[in-house]
């Protein structure tokens, strides 16, 4: 995962490019941008920023973490520094935070996620949150003749794309697709609310911490 992204990081915008989805993505954007209104938004596996040049505006402040230095490289020059912090480091392990969050946002981070590593994911997240805090996911639906075909799909039940990059060279990536029943039942026993939402390309989960 790491090598991949660290070599699609110049590469990695592209994928807002698919004209079938740019009406679902105005639409996400602009939702997005008024979600965190006001708040102190931990994001996870930021990328090169796309989604926090649409919510930083709005929030409080944001604390974003990746593990490619590469694509960090892209998301500060796309995103004024005032409210922005980008720092190298693993969803796993998400450091000592500084100072508290009443929010967290992932974007096509769950669907690299291996299934026996949700529970902990989620865990070490959550720990980095204040209780009552908003989280959000979004990420790709399956849908076929615009999504890359499954490849591979593992005794655990992850499944795999296979991804050529520009440079000639193919990776095997883990990217699984959720349903709507198994996103909520991994957040149930965390959350006060939750709710789906789907568009034609995309689903977003977003649900209030319990205290
Ligand atoms: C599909 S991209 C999503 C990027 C961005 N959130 C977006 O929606 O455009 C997944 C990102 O996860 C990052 N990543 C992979 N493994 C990670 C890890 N263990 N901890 C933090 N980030 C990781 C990659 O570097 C990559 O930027």
């Amino acid at each position: 995962m790491h090598d991949y992204y660290s070599a699609r990081a110049a590469e990695y915008d592209k994928i807002y490019l698919k004209p079938e989805r740019q009406p679902n993505l105005r639409e996400m954007e602009t939702w997005i941008s008024r979600v965190f209104e006001g708040r102190s938004v931990l994001e996870i596996a930021c990328g090169t920023g796309y989604w926090t040049q649409f919510f930083a505006p709005r929030a409080a402040r944001v604390l974003a973490l990746d593990a490619a230095e590469e694509t960090l490289k892209i998301a500060r020059a796309r995103v004024p520094p005032s409210k922005v912090e980008f720092v190298q480091g693993d969803a796993y392990e998400i450091p000592a935070a500084t100072g508290s969050f009443d929010a967290a946002f992932a974007g096509f981070w769950w669907s690299h996620i291996p299934l026996n590593r949700v529970e902990t994911f989620l865990c070490g997240l959550h720990q980095a949150l204040e209780p009552g805090a908003t989280v959000v996911f979004i990420d790709n639906r399956f849908v076929q003749g615009s999504s890359t075909p499954i490849s591979l799909q593992d005794a655990e039940g992850n499944t795999y794309q296979t991804r050529a990059l520009s440079d000639g060279t193919t990776h095997r990536v883990l990217k699984n697709f959720p349903a709507r029943a198994e996103l909520l039942e991994a957040v149930r026993r965390y959350s006060q609310s939750a709710a789906y939402r789907e568009w034609d390309y995309y689903w977003a989960l977003e649900y209030t911490l319990a205290a």
